[in-house]
């Protein structure tokens, strides 16, 4: 699919559908709607009227210009009130208008560009671009007959964007299509199922991103890591016949880097529970377990395409969770990597344990600071919904960082507080701590447990729990894997810390 922009008056813009985006209630506005309504002598107006179309968020109507425009269809599509509008709602735009365009055929579809303030255009095409890609995405990996996209051209329509704006344009779509793609590429990893999507595939996809994009890869396998002493993570790992993949991706800058973070993912590939096995319904989504995995693998070839100034570790400890002859079992005590040991009163609290390796291990590279982000509990969701991830850190500054850069990027994001009094329920009598706390506050008492092994680099926590994989479509996402949080960790490296930390003083 080409992306492109054009100046060419609405009306005489030749493409099979256009997408018009239209504010709430500001129809009777000069605007892209009057423009091209004018030309049909307020026929449009009165189907709106007629239709109760009034621009309310996500209305859409469908027109016939039946030879009266350049376009062979006009779409409008409401995007809420106006004062509410920010740049990633444009995404909404690209995805519903590749929606329609997929439903009439389209070989090319024209989008009308939202009016914004000058200062905001360029992020207005940059979610745009990842809206169309977003859009464009199925899962159809599994299916024998498939119906591929018709779409060959997507064209952003705008006055403004005429002469020597049409160039940086292009690259804003182009840049806003490579953070959709990352996203979709994370997609695909969530919706595999389990007997696909193992260990060693996760290894498979970061050694592509790594040759593709010449980062450097390496994969450890289980005598490895018990090598480093790992003891939690192969705890998890030692009822799984699967082989675990321990896989650390590293992308270095061309000169010094400003800042050295680490991005760390949860890759449990399938989470029966253990010994502690899930009720049949709880399980049957647990192929999502290594969403965060997905997303730092697949964020990985978005970073490094953008050539940010800030060296990145990637890392996920892959594994499943099985019950088995050889499965770890509760009351069982391991040491993990940094020599705390921790007594596993519910092996269903495996991510923590795989977690804690991951995150020690990132620290002992030294690093500035780590990320890291999990389908850690089910009492997240209880806590947030479906639709937020929640960040836990006791440093201000970068949760601060990092809740902006998701705010950015039009994930949403809220913050829990590590209340103290949860962290004591995490006390064992005869171990450093246990890998269940109290039972209430379930998401705080995990970001607890993974605490300590950051030691004093700052340190986030996100539980994805919630928003990785949806139970039906929502907002920009469909059903299944969302590849959230990509777009929060492309942001944060490629933006946020070159912008706090690249400034010489
Ligand atoms: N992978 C689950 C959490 C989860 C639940 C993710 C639902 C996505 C949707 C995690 O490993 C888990 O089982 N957590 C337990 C923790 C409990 C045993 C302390 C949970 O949430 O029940
Ligand atoms: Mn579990
Ligand atoms: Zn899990």
């Amino acid at each position: 699919m080409k992306l492109d922009v054009s100046s060419t008056p609405l009306s005489h813009f030749e493409v099979d559908l256009i997408a018009i985006p239209v504010f709430e209630g500001r129809l009777d506005e000069p605007g892209r709607f009057q423009e091209i309504d004018q030309s049909l002598n307020g026929r449009l107006t009165r189907l709106a009227e007629l239709e109760g179309f009034e621009g309310k968020s996500e209305q859409l109507l469908v027109y016939n210009p039946d030879g009266k425009l350049g376009a062979s269809r006009v779409m409008l599509y409401g995007m809420g009130p106006r004062a509410e509008f920010t740049p990633p709602d444009a995404r909404l735009l690209g995805v519903a208008a590749i929606k329609a365009g997929r439903g009439c055929k389209a070989k090319t579809l024209g989008i009308a560009m939202p009016r914004a303030a000058k200062s905001k255009v360029d992020a207005v095409l940059e979610g745009i671009g990842c809206g169309v890609t977003l859009g464009e995405y199925s899962f159809d990996e599994f299916k024998s007959e498939t119906k591929p996209s018709e779409l060959e051209e997507v064209i952003v329509n705008s006055k403004e964007l005429a002469g020597p704006r049409q160039r940086t344009a292009r690259a804003r779509l182009e840049w806003g299509a490579t953070v959709g793609a990352a996203t979709n590429r994370a997609r695909d990893l969530v919706n595999g199922p389990a007997n696909d999507v193992t260990p060693e595939r996760l290894a498979k996809e970061a050694r592509e991103i790594a040759k593709k994009h010449g980062l450097k890869v390496k994969i450890r396998n289980r005598a490895e890591c018990e090598k480093l002493g790992m003891g939690l993570y192969l705890a998890v790992a030692q009822g799984a016949s699967r082989e675990p993949r321990f896989i650390h991706l590293q992308y270095e800058p061309a000169g010094k880097p400003v800042r050295t973070v680490a991005l760390v993912g949860k890759g449990v590939t399938f989470d029966s529970g253990g010994l502690s096995i899930k009720p049949a319904k709880a399980m049957e989504e647990m192929k999502c377990d290594m969403a965060g995995g997905a997303a730092v693998i697949s964020a990985m070839a978005a970073i490094a395409a953008a050539k940010p100034p800030v060296r990145v570790h990637a890392v996920c400890a892959a594994t499943e969770n099985m019950p088995s002859g050889d499965a770890y079992r509760p009351g069982d005590i391991f040491k993990g990597m940094s020599g705390r040991t921790v007594e596993v009163l519910n092996t269903d609290a495996e991510g923590r344990l795989t977690l804690a390796d991951a995150i020690h291990f990132v620290n002992q590279e030294g690093v500035d600071e780590i990320l890291e982000m999990s389908t850690l509990t089910g009492a997240c969701i209880v806590a947030l919904g479906k639709y937020t991830m929640a960040a836990m850190s006791k440093h201000e500054d970068m949760v601060k960082r990092v809740l902006s850069a998701a705010e950015t990027a039009g994930e949403d994001m809220w913050r829990l507080p590590l209340v103290p009094r949860i962290a004591k329920e995490l006390k064992s009598e005869i171990a450093d701590c246990k890998n269940i706390g109290g039972g209430y506050g379930g998401a705080i008492s995990a970001g607890h447990f993974l605490l300590p092994f950051a030691g004093d680099t700052p340190f986030v926590h996100l539980d994805i729990a919630g928003p990785a994989f949806g139970d039906g479509p929502w907002g920009v996402n469909p059903k299944g894997g969302t590849g959230i949080p990509v777009q929060t960790l492309v942001q944060y490296v490629t933006r946020t810390l070159p912008e706090k930390f690249g400034k010489k003083k």
